[in-house]
């Protein structure tokens, strides 16, 4: 593929890495994620599968070699099997990886394996069973652990837990949590909470904890060393004395770790988000209807808004100013 197939933008980052919501339904509704009453879009408002590959396709021959699967939770939607077969057929693509809260897997980790996901986190507040249900509001903990087994017994490598942690909720377990991982030969993250969607649970400023307090934490049981080791992400590892697992930090709110930002976000409605923080977005599903297996189209639209793609996010804790929830935008 030739340079001028890459997708940069006006501050010279190279965008390699498109998240897709691929619904913004969810079997859970998780405190920090979503409000306890929500209303999600119709079949048709959300991009149809042969939508969601058409703007895939372009992108990958556009130089994304990752596509992350996420929603709402992606094992919700249906067909989603045949979507991933599809996608992971696109030249090209180096990576399809799916994010998902695990209730599902024991049911879907195989089959995931087969159509071509390489790799999978797993989102993973607490490790109590009656916390469990107040963050997730309708989950169940054990549903989970099981398919965090059935994806391990799926020979999955790299699989990693996402643990967003509240001040008052759950930081007394960042020591258990990292415990499991070890156990399980898994990698965690341990993720600050945004402020994107209204919720009424808590406020998120009293909430709020940074990686730096985490990692402090972490420190009273463990021996943490820096590492260079990248995912593509935005977490930074540290790793473990006699453990291959690695232990990452994501600090949205505490560090601002925009200008390594190599990714965009579709959501299930068609939005293109070119940075999470931001409100600017266009309007793909209006486009891909108006103009339908179009590449060119498409093509100059992806190139306009990766190249004004924003410098930087900028969250307030203390207000909402983005009023998408998580499940609508893609983790
Ligand atoms: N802030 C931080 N992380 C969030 N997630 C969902 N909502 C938020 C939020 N407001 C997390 C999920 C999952 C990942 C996709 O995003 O827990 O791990
Ligand atoms: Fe569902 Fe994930 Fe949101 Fe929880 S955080 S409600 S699991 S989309």
């Amino acid at each position: 593929m030739s340079s001028t197939a890459n997708l940069i933008d006006d501050y010279g980052r190279k965008v390699e890495y498109l998240r897709l919501s691929v619904t913004d339904r969810c079997n859970f509704r998780c405190i920090y994620c979503m409000s306890e009453n929500m209303t999600f879009l119709s079949r048709k408002e959300n991009l149809s599968a042969e939508e969601l590959y058409d703007i895939s396709k372009v992108f990958v021959g556009l130089g994304i070699t990752k596509i992350r699967l996420t929603g709402g939770e992606p094992l919700v939607r249906p067909g989603i099997l045949d979507l991933i077969s599809s996608l992971s057929d696109l030249q090209g693509l180096d990576e399809l990886t799916l994010t998902t809260n695990g209730a599902l897997l024991k049911k879907f980790a195989k089959p995931l394996k087969d159509a071509g996901i390489s790799r999978i986190n797993i989102s993973l507040d607490t490790l109590q069973r009656p916390r469990f249900r107040e963050l997730s509001r309708t989950g169940e903990l054990d549903q989970v652990l099981d398919g965090i087994e059935a994806v391990q017994r799926a020979n999955f490598k790299n699989t990693k837990i996402n643990a967003v942690i509240l001040a008052g909720y759950n930081d007394d377990e960042i020591c258990d949590l990292a415990d499991f991982a070890i156990r399980r030969d898994l990698n965690i993250s341990y993720i600050e909470e945004m402020p994107l969607g209204s919720i009424t649970s808590h406020k998120r400023n009293h909430t709020e904890l940074s990686s730096k307090v985490i990692r402090k934490k972490l420190e009273t049981r463990y021996k943490l060393s820096d590492t260079n080791y990248q995912t593509g992400g935005p977490s930074r590892y540290v790793s473990l004395k006699n453990s291959k697992t690695k232990i990452g930090f994501i600090s949205p709110i505490s560090e601002n770790f925009c200008s390594g930002c190599n990714r965009v976000r579709l959501t299930s409605d068609g939005q293109l988000l070119s940075c999470l923080g931001n409100t600017a977005s266009i309007d793909l599903k209006t486009i891909i209807r108006k103009y339908p297996r179009n590449p060119d189209v498409l093509t100059r639209v992806l190139r306009t808004a990766v190249k004004n793609k924003p410098e930087k996010h900028h969250f307030n804790l203390n207000r909402t100013d983005i009023l998408r929830f998580m499940n609508a935008t893609g983790g």
